[in-house]
Order: structure tokens, then C-alpha cells, then sequence
């Protein structure tokens, strides 16, 4: 099939989602939402379906991808499970976390979605949207972030088409997405269980189910990185990130959270609270949306006030670094 001249608005109704199922199964690409951000779907066992979501989004094809389940059964037919990913399954899923496992021999799951390796990356989501697809499907749904690669992911409808509009089949619309953040990747490949990316699922919550720390990431060649979460410039807005502010220059937008404010906002071209209150789970529900809008205010540099790395802190300070990084 050729790339759609038009993408379709699908209703979060019965008829939206019978006609995502069917476009899914037909080989399309069609953005979802999921409790963390919007995804891109495609059917991962069919590799030319596969295919498209890397031309849509841009992106190299070296990243793979993960893997979306209805539920565990479903899960342990694609990948091998060690005790630990076992218990991290039963503990966080449905939910925003993902795991990375080695693939089962009779995995449907395409070479190209696991980008060749060895390992495939599987999540159970909790949306009820993306749980009502994923059981209509039948099937693996590859999904990476509904953005043009690099970009901030997209926590509502407007978001996906603002970056796909005309390259992919349809989107489900299902507002805002309640995380706001990505799924926490977590590798179990026999070793101790390795933290790939921070994220939905906080480190304490891993420590609460494993009785320890995650492990950090194994140092990776910088030509094959782990994933696109792992490449330092990701999540970037137009305009240029500035972290841990404490002194606004004269035309910055300023990203602020709580109650304190840095010296100079008052002359900010624009302002936004990713939470007044100081609540993590809040700001990461805000984080992604807010970067659009600041950006759309024009401002070359976003600055960014000192986020406190407790809980989802961590997750959305890892995200603004990433926004952060040089390009
Ligand atoms: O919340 C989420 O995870 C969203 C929603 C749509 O589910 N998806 C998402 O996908 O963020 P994406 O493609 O933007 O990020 C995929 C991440 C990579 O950063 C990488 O760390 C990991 O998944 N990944 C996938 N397969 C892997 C593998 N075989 N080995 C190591 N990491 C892998
Ligand atoms: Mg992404």
C-alpha cells in the first residue's frame, strides 16, 4: 500500500476501534494512546508493516521496538521469562512498564520490529483504548512513540497529527494521556535486571518487587545504541533547552514547577507550571505538552527551573537532558 494522502480521526468507540483492528491487520499505521504516550502502531509480525512506521517517524533503523501485549499469556508466546522478569510482569502489568527479554524461538514478533537482536521488548499497556485494540488484534503491536524521531512524544491526538499528519492511516483519539512519560525499560537477560530507561514506573517501585536496586545499563557502542531512549538528543523541541535555571534571561520561555520562582521570570516571554503544587505525577502527565506550547511561543530557549529527581522525577529529568542535550 502507498502512504495515506489524508490521516483519519477514529473515534474512541466501538466503530473507532473495530476499524483500527482492521486497518492494524491490513498492514497500516495507526496511532493509539496508551497510559504513558500515544503510540505508532503496526502489526509486528508483518516486517513491510514494520517498515512504514521507520519511514513515517524517520526513524534509523538500528532501534527496535517494543512489542504490545493484551495481557501476560499473550506476553510469554514472544519472550523467555527469568524470575525476576516474572515478578516484575505480574507486579507492574497492565502498566507503563516495559521489559526486555530474550525473543522465544517461535516468537511472531518481526526481525525488523526487534531491529535483528536477539532479545524483543514486550509491554502490556493499561489503557483500556490500547487494551480493547490489542485484544481485537490478536496479534504483537509494534508501537514507539507517535512522533517524527527526536521529537517530544505526543500525549494527545493534535500532538501525533502535528508530526504525521498525511504519513500514517488514522489515529484513535483518546485525549490525554494520564502518565505523560514513556514506560520504564527494564532489560531481564539473565544478569541482574537492568534500568534501560527511566520512566512510568518509578526506581523505588522496581526496588519495592526485586529487593534491590535496578542495575544500570551495560556501556553500549555509540553506532548501536540500546534503543532511541538511550541516544543523548531525543525529546527535543525546536527551541533550545536550558536546565536547572535559576536566572531567566530577557525573551527565555520558562518552564517552572512548584512554588519557587527564579530571578528574572517576570520578564520570561512566556511561562508555564508543569505543577504549582510540586506533584511529579502531575508534571510528567504535563511535561510533553508543555514543551509544544512553550516552543509555539516562539522563544529561542526554553529554561527549565531545578526539578527534584524523587518518584517520576527521574523519569522527566532524564527527558529534559535528552531535550537538552546538543544536537
Ligand atoms: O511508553 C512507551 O514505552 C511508548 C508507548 C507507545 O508504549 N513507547 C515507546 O517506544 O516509548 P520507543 O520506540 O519510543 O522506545 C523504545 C525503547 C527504547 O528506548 C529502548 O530502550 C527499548 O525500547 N528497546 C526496545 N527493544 C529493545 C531491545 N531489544 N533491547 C534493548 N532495548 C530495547
Ligand atoms: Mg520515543
Amino acid at each position: 500500500s502507498t502512504v495515506p494522502a489524508a490521516t483519519r480521526r477514529l473515534d474512541p468507540d466501538a466503530a473507532g476501534l473495530a476499524e483500527a483492528a482492521a486497518l492494524l491487520l491490513s498492514g497500516e499505521l495507526v496511532a493509539f494512546p496508551t497510559e504513558t504516550v500515544y503510540g505508532l502502531g503496526a502489526d509486528a509480525t508483518d516486517p513491510a508493516a514494520v517498515a512504514r512506521i521507520f519511514a513515517a517517524k524517520e526513524r534509523p533503523r538500528f532501534n527496535p521496538l517494543i512489542s504490545h501485549l493484551p495481557d501476560l499469556a499473550a506476553a510469554l508466546a514472544e519472550g523467555v521469562f527469568d524470575a525476576p522478569a516474572r515478578r516484575l510482569a505480574e507486579a507492574f502489568w497492565p502498566g507503563p512498564l516495559t521489559l526486555v527479554v530474550p525473543a522465544q524461538p517461535a516468537s511472531r514478533v518481526s526481525d525488523l520490529a526487534r531491529a535483528g537482536l536477539p532479545s524483543v521488548a514486550l509491554r502490556v499497556p493499561a489503557h483500556p483504548l490500547a487494551q480493547a485494540l490489542l485484544s481485537q488484534v490478536g496479534r504483537p503491536v509494534a508501537a514507539p512513540s507517535a512522533n517524527r524521531s527526536g521529537r517530544v512524544s505526543p500525549t494527545r491526538a493534535a500532538h501525533v497529527l502535528d508530526d504525521l499528519e498525511g504519513r500514517i492511516a488514522a489515529v484513535l483519539d483518546g485525549s490525554d494521556t494520564p502518565v505523560g512519560v514513556e514506560s520504564t525499560v527494564v532489560a531481564c537477560l539473565g544478569g541482574p535486571p537492568r534500568l534501560l530507561r527511566p520512566g512510568g514506573i518509578t526506581r523505588a517501585a522496581l526496588r519495592a518487587i526485586l529487593g534491590h536496586d535496578p542495575a544500570a545499563p551495560e556501556a553500549v557502542d555509540a553506532d548501536r545504541p540500546a534503543g532511541p531512549g538511550m541516544l543523548a538528543s531525543h525529546y527535543a523541541p525546536r527551541a533550545r533547552v536550558r536546565l536547572d535555571a535559576t536566572r531567566i534571561e530577557p525573551g527565555e520561555a520558562v518552564l517552572l514547577f512548584g512554588t519557587s520562582r527564579p530571578e528574572g521570570h517576570a520578564q520570561a516571554c512566556a511561562a508555564l507550571n508543569l505543577s504549582p503544587v510540586g506533584n511529579a505525577e502531575e508534571a510528567a502527565a504535563r511535561l510533553f505538552g508543555a514543551l509544544r506550547d512553550l516552543d509555539a511561543s516562539g522563544a529561542a530557549t526554553i529554561a527549565v527551573v531545578p526539578i527534584p529527581s524523587d518518584g517520576l522525577g527521574e523519569a522527566i529529568r532524564d527527558r529534559l537532558a535528552r531535550a537538552a542535550a546538543p544536537r
